[in-house]
């Protein structure tokens, strides 16, 4: 049995103030059968950690540098976090690879320092539109695992990780894949998995994201290989985000 996973990407969004708000409503409404998981901006990583301490729900960070330390100016390390006591991080989030032009290389290096770290990558695949309507879906997240996951460096490093799948024609656009469409997605990742350890297949967490809302995670959630969720837009709204981590508790 899979425990559930909903991770709230906070993206480049929030206040101080708005922050406060946000964690205090979800520490007193959010269900603790499920790991619930926040993603906060870089400055915002101690307020929340210190809001969530010995509360149930975890925090990670949205990126982390390819490097272990040195001359990166702006940069932030897997070691650096970890000593906050994050846990979770994202790795080839599209944004990051589409704007910051990120390749599997250097999110491949990235997966082995989070996992160094002792942190849990949550790598984020996904296909374009154009990608989907040339039915390149399945090779190019086949591509998109098969750099990242050859390199890492033993099983237990596979078995650590988190992988999201985020059709990219689906992040911020308010369109999300059917629960269908997200389930033979996630099914053939699985599948991709158990080609290197079955064992590993059987019990990492696959979670969908790319515009779930309280109003469709339900369905998703409800899909047999769909092990939660990464959550941009709503996981600002405490509403959202509490009904979406219910969804997920009531599915498994
Ligand atoms: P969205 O973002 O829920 O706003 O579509 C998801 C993500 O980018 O992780």
């Amino acid at each position: 049995m899979r425990r559930p996973i909903v991770a709230g990407n906070w993206k480049m969004h929030g206040t101080r103030a708005s922050i406060a708000a946000l964690l205090d409503t979800l520490k007193k409404n959010l269900c603790d059968n499920i790991d619930a998981v926040v993603l906060p901006p870089y400055v915002y990583l101690q307020q929340v950690a210190e809001a969530l301490d010995h509360s149930h729900i975890s925090w990670g960070a949205q990126n982390i540098c390819a490097q272990v330390e040195g001359a990166f100016t702006g940069e932030i390390s897997a070691d650096m976090l970890q000593q906050f006591n994050c846990r979770y991080v994202l790795v080839g989030h599209s944004e990051r690879r589409t704007l910051y032009q990120e390749d599997d290389q250097l999110i491949a290096k990235k997966f082995n320092l989070a996992n160094r770290a002792g942190l849990t990558p949550i790598l984020c695949v996904g296909e374009t539109l154009r990608q989907r309507e040339q039915q390149l879906t399945f090779d190019i997240i086949e591509q998109q695992l098969q750099l990242v996951l050859s390199q890492a460096p033993n099983v237990s490093a596979l078995a650590n990780a988190i992988i999201a799948y985020e059709p990219v024609w689906a992040i911020g656009t308010g369109k999300t894949a059917s629960s269908e469409q997200a389930q033979e997605v996630h099914a053939m990742i699985r599948q991709f998995i158990a080609t290197i350890n079955q064992a590993v297949a059987n019990n990492i967490r696959i979670i969908y994201g790319g515009s779930v809302k309280a109003s469709n995670a339900q369905q998703l959630f409800a899909m047999p290989d769909i092990d939660g969720g990464l959550i941009g837009g709503a996981s600002l709204i405490a509403e959202e985000f509490i009904a979406i981590c219910q969804a997920a508790s009531d599915a498994f």
